[in-house]
């Protein structure tokens, strides 16, 4: 994050329709109570949704976290006494276009989005503006438009660093003679995110690269030549593929795989697991915490997932809603009653027209041996066999 970035680090603190959230912080074990998962039909005591309904646009079902995101943002929405319409947009600019269009038309109170394409949205949020409905960019920021009043995340570069950092440690970058070798996979062009990752994973390691004791065989060291469309899985395996066969046919030995996400590890370890001839365990980077990789940590295949609980980040996102339909201008005195530990900034998230004020929430680090901070969150629970994680949401 910008150096500069105002910053206001919250306590363990107020807590959101009864849920009682996890404060955290980078490396440290979210602690306190697990968020109830349960929905309530009783309205709570601070009800004041009324008839206020809220529009929810996600971007996809098939990413795993966009399920869990759209399920506990429904859920506290309902439960704070709101009604919701909640859309999937199939990855699918128009449709998300369309699906937003609706929920204007439906004369929702306030709108929630997580853009597909943070660049396409301006003309229907023109529209959105027309009828005095305030926009929140959920998670993705929304480029070009005046429209969205407030953005609400996590700290994306720190997603980014975390990464980087962990690679450093791992690899005992400033004792060890290496050099080592590294491939970077990022998002989407299209998400605004995608940049923040790579950005923040790429400065933590530029030392060790520029001083030639990290080095990228593909040469592939810029955002635009990693970048993968969709965030999809099967062309992170096959843009491994193709590097794997390119640059590591002879028994070249691949040491780090930095993969921005989980959905483009699954395709890369994927990749390693079929292709990858060095006879080494690369590091492997992800972030979210998705299911199928938290297996494939526990079997070794990926190494580490940058967190983000998204049930935290739905109930900041009530907060600052809250307080907007409540007819209140959400500042850095909101910062307290999120229910996470955030930070607010207003300066880091540029969209083009305007500066977006920011409520960005903490991620941290989950290896193999902190998996069960995961199961103190109440989001996810171990198996039969006390092996691998599920989650205990009901849709993914
Ligand atoms: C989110 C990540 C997610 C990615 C793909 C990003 O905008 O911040 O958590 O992995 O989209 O779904």
């Amino acid at each position: 994050m910008n150096a500069t970035a105002k910053k206001l680090v919250a306590g363990l603190m107020a807590l959101t329709m009864g849920a009682s959230l996890a404060a955290c912080g980078t490396d440290v074990a979210p602690a306190g109570n697990a968020p109830t998962q349960e929905s309530n039909n009783e309205a709570p005591a601070d009800n004041k949704g009324g008839d206020k309904t809220v529009g929810i646009a996600m971007p996809t079902k098939s990413l795993e976290r966009w399920n869990r995101d759209g399920e506990y943002l429904k859920q506290q929405f309902e439960d704070a006494g709101y009604k919701v319409e909640l859309k999937y947009s199939d990855n699918k600019t128009d449709q998300q276009n369309n699906d937003i269009q609706g929920m204007i038309a439906d004369g929702v109170s306030l709108l929630l989005i997580a853009a597909i394409d943070g660049s396409t949205l301006s003309q229907t949020l023109d529209d959105a503006k027309a009828q005095n409905i305030p926009v929140i960019a959920y998670d993705r920021l929304i480029m070009n438009t005046d429209a969205v009043s407030y953005y609400v995340s996590f700290d994306n570069y720190t997603v980014g660093k975390l990464q980087g950092e962990f690679v450093k440690k791992q690899l005992d970058l400033d004792n060890a003679d290496g050099p080592f070798n590294i491939e970077f996979t990022a998002g989407d062009p299209a998400d605004n995110n995608a940049g923040f990752f790579f950005n923040g994973a790429y400065d933590a390691l530029k030392f060790y690269i520029d001083s030639g004791k990290l080095v990228i065989p593909s040469g592939k060291k810029t955002f635009e030549q990693v970048a993968t469309p969709s965030w999809s899985t099967d062309t992170a395996f096959e843009n491994m593929q193709n590097t794997l066969a390119s640059f590591y046919a002879k028994g070249e030995i691949l040491d780090v795989a930095l993969c921005s996400n989980d959905s483009t590890a699954l395709g890369v370890a994927k990749a390693i697991t079929t292709d990858y001839a060095g006879g080494n365990t690369p590091i492997v980077t992800g972030q979210d915490g998705d299911i199928a990789n938290l297996r494939n940590i526990v079997d070794g295949i990926q190494t580490m997932t940058v967190y983000k609980n998204v049930n935290d980040e739905a109930a900041a996102t009530l907060a600052v809603a809250k307080s907007i339909l409540s007819g209140e201008t959400p500042d850095e005195g909101l910062v307290s009653s999120l229910g996470a530990d955030a930070t607010y900034d207003v300066e880091s998230y540029n969209n083009g027209v305007k500066v977006v004020p920011s409520y960005l929430l903490v991620p941290y680090v989950i290896t193999k041996n902190d998996l069960q901070k995961l199961v103190d969150t109440g989001l996810y629970k171990w198996d039969s066999d006390n092996k691998y994680l599920e989650s205990t949401a009901e849709t993914t």
